[in-house]
């Protein structure tokens, strides 16, 4: 899938591309463009902490794919003047393999673990004296000489991310102190990320130019970060030294992506609900199926913008096309088919 790839390119994939070419990740809060609410009280909680010389109280950073939460973990350590320890939830396996990272921490190190959601159940529950009491409490043997033995820890800060904030259950959940959830970015601000990243690559472009894009990129600087490089390969080609609106608006036909920034799945999405299902209510598998790909992907990184922008809503019993759905798929909307908008003002829950 063409498209997947290009606009959601897995956090390693970015890490790649980035030692390639620059380092685009803002290192200090004052550099990290937007998110405004989310800075303040990071930066009360980190000026509090360091005041009092103790440890930062554990944080989750939750949010879509490419809003930030691994440039935020990076900026946190910087500004604490801390040691960052990256893991993820799918990498441990085992208790084991946890504890081993948890023994080696030192005093203030931080421990970031991406995908916290994605934890075995056996690895998350040894996180909760952790987290609580510095210590840890594992099972040494099996069957009847199995004993358990407790090790103390070196006070640290857990920071986890997550797409999935509801998947995080209660008794994890608890154990932090601060859940900062992102939202998607204007396009000024993405306009501000682009012109930032046109710097630090030695590019130019002109302000419609930067502002077209930040409205392409889904409100995500990740992505704006990557269509900013497919157009300067446009512009290129057409040996500009500045990047203009045209070289944009050529690259976003290339691309397939709309004005609102949507691309051809988030299209086919929005196809599959109202041909395919009358409008909805309909089910993320049932959408899934129809289109051969994950459920997880709809609910991780289609979704949240397709919501977030009100061409679906979400309902008890499955997701439905808005009418502006039904306007941009050029689809005469019919408000009076049956069960379409009762569940308008339903609970959200799904
Ligand atoms: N607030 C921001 N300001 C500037 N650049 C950003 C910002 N947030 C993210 N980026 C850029 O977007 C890319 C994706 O961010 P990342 O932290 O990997 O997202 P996430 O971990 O949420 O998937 C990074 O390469 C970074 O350069
Ligand atoms: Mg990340």
């Amino acid at each position: 899938m063409d498209n997947y790839e290009d606009r959601f390119l897995s956090p390693e994939e970015d890490i790649k591309d980035e030692v390639n070419t620059i380092n685009l990740r803002p290192k200090i809060l004052k550099d990290y463009i937007g998110q405004d609410k989310i800075k303040k009280k990071l930066e009360v909680s980190i000026k509090a902490a360091k005041m009092r010389k103790e440890h930062l109280d554990h944080i989750i950073l939750a949010g879509p794919p490419g809003l930030g939460k691994t440039t935020m973990a990076g900026v946190i350590a910087n500004e604490m003047g801390s040691n960052i320890i990256i893991t993820s939830g799918p990498v441990l396996e085992k208790a084991g393999d946890l504890a081993a990272i948890l023994t080696n921490l030192n005093t203030g190190d931080i421990l970031f673990i991406d995908e916290i959601h994605r934890l075995n159940r056996s690895v998350e529950e040894i996180l909760y004296s952790a987290m609580e009491d510095f210590q840890l409490d594992i099972m040494i043997g099996k069957g009847p000489t199995a004993r358990s033995i407790r090790i103390d820890l070196k006070p640290f800060t857990l920071i986890g991310a997550t797409t999935r904030l509801g998947l995080i259950a209660a008794p994890l959940r608890s154990r932090f102190g601060i859940i900062l959830e992102m939202d998607f970015y204007p396009p000024e601000e993405l306009q501000l990320v682009i012109e930032r990243t046109c710097g630090l690559l030695g590019m130019n472009i002109e302000k419609d130019a930067s502002f077209t894009l930040g409205k392409s990129s889904r409100g995500t600087p990740r992505i704006a970060n990557r269509l900013l490089k497919r157009v300067r390969d446009v512009a290129q080609i057409k040996n500009k030294e500045i990047i203009d609106s045209d070289d944009v608006n050529e690259t976003m036909k290339i691309l397939e992506i709309d004005r609102y920034g949507l691309d051809q799945m988030d299209r086919k999405i929005l196809d599959v609900i109202i041909n395919n299902y009358n409008g909805g209510p309909v089910g993320i598998r049932a959408i899934a199926s129809s289109l051969g790909i994950e459920p997880d992907s709809i609910s991780e990184v289609y979704e949240p913008y397709l919501l977030q922008n009100s061409f679906i809503i979400r309902g008890p019993r499955g997701r439905m096309a808005t009418e502006k759905a039904y306007n941009l798929l050029n689809i005469p909307f019919n408000p009076d088919v049956p069960s379409l908008w009762e569940d308008k003002n339903a609970k959200q829950d799904m």
